[in-house]
């Protein structure tokens, strides 16, 4: 069976209304009508989910984060069985920005990923080097350890049913308009997937199986590339998902290059 590109529109914080959060969703709608070969996946502000499950769709939902106790004396948190009733498939895990603001940690990471594989989600879980860690030449080491916390003590079969996905990152591409070169993101694709490999050495379908996504500064004229020519398979979008003209240009440019 040949896997489908999955592409997730990342909305941040955004839109502040709730009118706007439908006009997003009726918009985004029309841009990206039935894609065979593509599972689009958005990811709003958790507020705005239930106007995502009143909705007759072609994409999926996800939750830009999750917590991982499904209730209880935890002010301000949403859990993954929550997300669950909402109609939510996928879920963002560890993304930089609730790492750098919020001082989410690998542990903490950990913790949310064993909690939404636990409940049936299916987890995009983040890593990316910052721009110091580039410069100092410690990608590789940074990426490699926050694989390794984030998976530790996972079991191999959970992964294997979950259609799990890891977002390479690079925090010093995001939002940014600066990006690696396609080389850079072969090489770190193919070192995702050697760790993975390392971590999963007796269940090689895991390893082989996991979607490695690419996410920083995508936009409709590098995102065929970033796909293509990185052996990536789906992007992770943010600012170009709220643009809805580009959004509905980056699936057109997917779409035909992957409909056969
Ligand atoms: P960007 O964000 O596409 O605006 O760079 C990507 C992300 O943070 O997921």
């Amino acid at each position: 069976m040949v896997k489908k590109i999955i592409i997730v529109a990342n909305w941040k914080c955004n839109p502040t209304t709730f009118e706007e959060a439908k006009r997003l969703f009726d918009v985004t709608r029309s841009e990206i009508k039935k894609t065979e070969n593509i599972e689009i996946v958005i990811c709003p502000p958790f507020i705005f989910l239930p106007i995502a499950k009143s909705y007759e769709f072609s994409a999926k939902f996800g939750a830009q984060d999750v917590f991982w106790e499904n209730r209880g004396a935890y002010t301000g948190e949403i859990s993954p069985a929550m997300l669950k009733d909402l109609g939510c498939e996928y879920v963002i895990i560890g993304h930089s920005e609730r790492r750098n603001n919020l001082g989410e940690t690998n542990q903490m990471v950990n913790k949310k990923l064993k909690a939404a594989l636990k409940n049936h989600l299916k987890p995009i879980l983040c890593v990316g080097e910052n721009q110091d860690e580039r410069t100092k030449g410690e990608a590789e080491k940074v990426i490699k350890e926050q694989l390794e916390t984030a998976l530790f003590s996972i079991k191999a079969s959970l992964l294997e049913i979950s259609n799990f996905s890891i977002a390479y990152e690079p925090v010093w591409a995001i939002g940014s308009d600066a990006t690696p070169s396609f080389d850079e993101t072969m090489t770190m694709q193919i070192f995702i997937r050697q760790v993975m490999r390392k971590l999963f050495s007796k269940e090689a379908r895991v390893s082989n199986g996991v979607n490695i996504l690419y996410g920083g500064s995508v936009n409709s004229k590098n995102c065929a590339d970033f796909i293509f020519e990185t052996g990536m398979q789906g992007l992770l979008i943010g600012g170009a998902s709220l643009n809805l003209s580009e959004f509905g240009r980056i699936v057109k440019r997917i779409k035909e290059l992957t409909d056969y």
